[in-house]
């Protein structure tokens, strides 16, 4: 049991079910979605913050009766000052679609009967645009402006966050319940910090959201005032005195855009690394996972930024055992990772999450079919990054120098591929970027000599 409703009574549902016996056990189903979002049973509408009317299509007196009803509830929801979110479910709502919340516009959310898995979804979208109206929008613009307009940093490598939360509702993940809507930071703001950190001797920025290719927003006025998106951000930053390395993490395959694809070819300062998780290879687990693209579009994409950039570095994130991933579709996984070839990539098995679409989801896998196949995975994974690693040695690579290495007289930095590279040389060097001869590779570093240092540079 997941619990009584005095537990967690958090947030009073109530549904009212008309019709047949399908509707009854849709109620049930949908109860159950509800359950792990904190939702209990209330005994009347008056009660509930969240009301779902599952219709019945059958006769049309059915459905005036809806609508009569919907009018009762609208005078509720009046009553609540606007925070009870009403749904209305089954055939009427398949069959009327928008045109119910035309007639009735208190109606929140609208779904047919093979949308029920989406509702966690459908609810948290519905709550943060009735937080966005009670709330104004200020709050999304004040979350940035919370954060401190300059910063001390130390040493020469910096992150500077342009994008927050996500509209993207995987059905494995809970971000997008948990850090709400995608957000963009204000250019001027970005602009503001960078500056200040190059002033401070940071010679890399990596810009971080949770979908920071998502990112846009409205140019400095001098610049034209245009939306931009990343890749105009990324060309402007780089113009920044002291800033000369560039990246950006993590992106969504939704959100790469051609400009953000060329702007790999013709921004020298973005660093030729590109961090695109893709999750699965199997077209079937994608739809389910609501990824909203097929394996050979990820494919595409990396074809693409592949050709703007020949020398990129590719890297992924991977969930194992998604419920209902057969044997077939993890081998797609599996041939999906062959055909790229990854310079790093992270995997984990699929977890549950409570409040989750997928969590509800038939075909969950035993924890030894997931540890077979996750270990079978980083295998491969694994010598992808080793090769990937020892395809350098013989290359001369322009090195951030981030710190002291382990022994007296070694230095450590960060390769273009931000691979970890340990060589010797003097302290003096500490946040430059000097050439270092690639001697020796490993898992998970490399080896090199320093290539002679110009006067200027000492
Ligand atoms: N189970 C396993 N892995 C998950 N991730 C997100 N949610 C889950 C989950 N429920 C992984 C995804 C994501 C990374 C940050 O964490 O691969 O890209
Ligand atoms: Fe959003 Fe990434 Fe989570 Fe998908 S996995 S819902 S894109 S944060």
């Amino acid at each position: 049991m997941t619990g009584t409703p005095e537990e967690k009574s958090l947030k009073g549902l109530f549904i009212r079910t008309y019709g047949c016996q399908m509707n009854v056990y849709d109620s049930e189903r949908i109860r159950d979605v509800l359950r792990p979002l904190g939702y209990a049973p209330v005994e009347a509408p008056e009660a509930a913050d969240l009301v779902v009317v599952n219709t019945c299509h059958i006769r049309e007196k059915a459905t005036e009766k809806v609508y009569s009803e919907l009018g009762q509830l609208k005078r509720m929801k009046e009553a609540s000052g606007g925070r009870m979110t009403i749904a209305v479910a089954g055939c009427v709502a398949q069959a009327e679609g928008e045109e119910l919340i035309r007639r009735q516009p208190a109606v929140d959310l609208v779904l047919g009967p093979q949308a029920y898995h989406k509702l966690p979804e459908m609810i948290a979208r519905a709550s943060r645009a009735i937080g966005d109206r009670l709330e104004t929008e200020f709050d999304t613009i004040e979350k940035f402006d919370a954060l401190p307009k300059t910063r001390e940093v130390d040493g020469p490598t910096a992150f500077v966050s342009v994008q927050e939360g996500c509209d993207k509702f995987c059905t494995f993940c809970v971000v997008p319940y948990t850090r709400g809507a995608e957000i963009s930071r204000r250019v001027d703001d970005i602009v503001f910090e960078t500056r200040s950190l190059a002033s401070q001797g940071v010679r890399e920025i990596t810009l971080l959201g949770q979908n920071v290719n998502a990112f846009h927003g409205p140019a400095p006025v001098i610049e034209g005032g245009d939306d931009w998106t990343l890749g105009q951000l990324c060309r402007h930053l780089s113009k920044i005195g002291g800033i000369e390395r560039i990246r950006y993490t993590t992106s969504h395959p939704r959100d790469m855009d051609d400009d953000l694809i060329s702007a790999h070819g013709d921004t020298p300062a973005l660093m030729p690394f590109l961090h695109l998780p893709v999750q699965s290879g199997s077209d079937r687990i994608l739809k389910a996972m609501n990824r909203g693209h097929t394996a050979d579009h990820y494919r595409d994409i990396i074809a693409r930024v592949r050709q703007a950039r020949p020398d990129i570095a590719v890297a992924s994130d991977f969930i194992v055992g998604f419920p209902g991933e057969s044997d077939a579709d993890f081998e797609a996984t599996m041939q999906l990772v062959r055909d790229i070839g990854y310079a790093i990539a992270y995997s984990f098995k699929y977890s549950s999450r409570p409040g989750t679409p997928a969590a509800e989801m038939h075909g969950h896998l035993s924890e030894v079919v997931k540890d077979e196949r996750l270990q079978a995975l980083q295998g491969l994974l694994r010598e992808q990054q080793t090769e990937f690693n020892a395809s350098q040695i013989g290359k001369s690579l322009p090195v951030l120098v981030t710190g002291k290495g382990r022994n007296p007289g070694q230095m450590h930095g960060r390769s273009p591929y931000l691979q970890a590279v340990h060589f010797e040389g003097p302290e003096s060097l500490n946040g430059k970027i000097v050439d270092v001869k690639i001697v020796g590779a490993s898992l998970n570093s490399l080896t090199g000599e320093l290539m002679r240092v110009p006067e200027a540079v000492l």
